[in-house]
């Protein structure tokens, strides 16, 4: 794993960029993404890159169960608004939150991402170390499930709702195993209230306790943190 430090979110994305830059140029097919608030940023500077994308198929880690993709807190609304839109990617996946058989849709999910292996992932880190919403516990094995959302984590993501019993309990993720396929991985994460989980997954055991923390186990993974992220290292 090798670990960025800078000094602020603004030239850790400028890094994270450079890197997605060069591999565009050397024939990326697949492109894995996140969201949240961390790569805002990127995909501000992706989209007005004036890339042709018209080669690239995009896979995204997760989405919210029982919320429909016009609705404003679904990852799928918020990948349109922040990239979709504005790009002319080849495919677009996500899980669907609104299948009536959500087992089955990790099984469809599951045969995409072996149709379509990542080249590049991007992710970001919850505040208790989990990516994509595989939550501490979840085994270094799993593939595409349902997962049931910690407090902690609908605590984190509520300020995206109104209300907090607006906010899923539950999630479509693809799994531990399903990320770590990826040939690249850069994990971005910012700001004081990561770096508890910043330090566990560097420096702390490889363990299901911090799902993060497998990352240390990937050959090609990117750590890129600003200083406050960084603060407990
Ligand atoms: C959510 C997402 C994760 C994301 C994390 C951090 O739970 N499922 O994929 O990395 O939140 O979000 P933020 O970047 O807003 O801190």
């Amino acid at each position: 794993m090798n670990v960025l430090i800078c000094k602020t979110a603004e030239e850790a994305t400028e890094q994270a960029y450079d890197i997605f830059k060069r591999r565009f140029g050397n024939g990326l097919k697949t492109l894995g993404l996140a969201t949240g608030s961390t790569p805002l940023k990127l995909y501000e500077k992706i989209r007005t890159s004036g890339w042709d994308v018209s080669h690239v198929t995009t896979v995204n880690l997760d989405e919210y169960i029982g919320l429909s993709p016009d609705s404003p807190q679904s990852y799928n609304y918020y990948m349109q608004e922040e990239l979709f839109k504005y790009m002319n990617f080849k495919n677009t996946y996500l899980p669907n939150g609104m299948a009536e058989d959500p087992q089955e849709e990790c099984e469809r999910y599951e045969q995409i991402l072996k149709e379509n292996p990542v080249d590049l992932q991007i992710l970001g880190i919850g505040p208790n170390g989990h990516i994509g919403f595989n939550e501490p516990g979840t085994s270094f094995h799993s593939l595409t499930h349902v997962a049931e959302l910690t407090p902690s984590t609908r605590e984190a993501n509520k300020r995206f709702f109104e209300k907090d019993e607006e906010v899923p309990t539950k999630a479509i993720t693809m799994g531990i195993s399903s990320i770590m396929a990826a040939k690249e991985i850069i994990m971005l994460a910012f700001g004081e209230g990561k770096a508890d989980a910043v330090r566990k997954m560097v420096e702390g055991p490889v363990s299901v306790d911090c799902p993060a923390s497998v990352l240390q186990k990937h050959e090609h993974a990117w750590v890129i943190l600003d200083e406050g992220a960084a603060e407990k290292l």
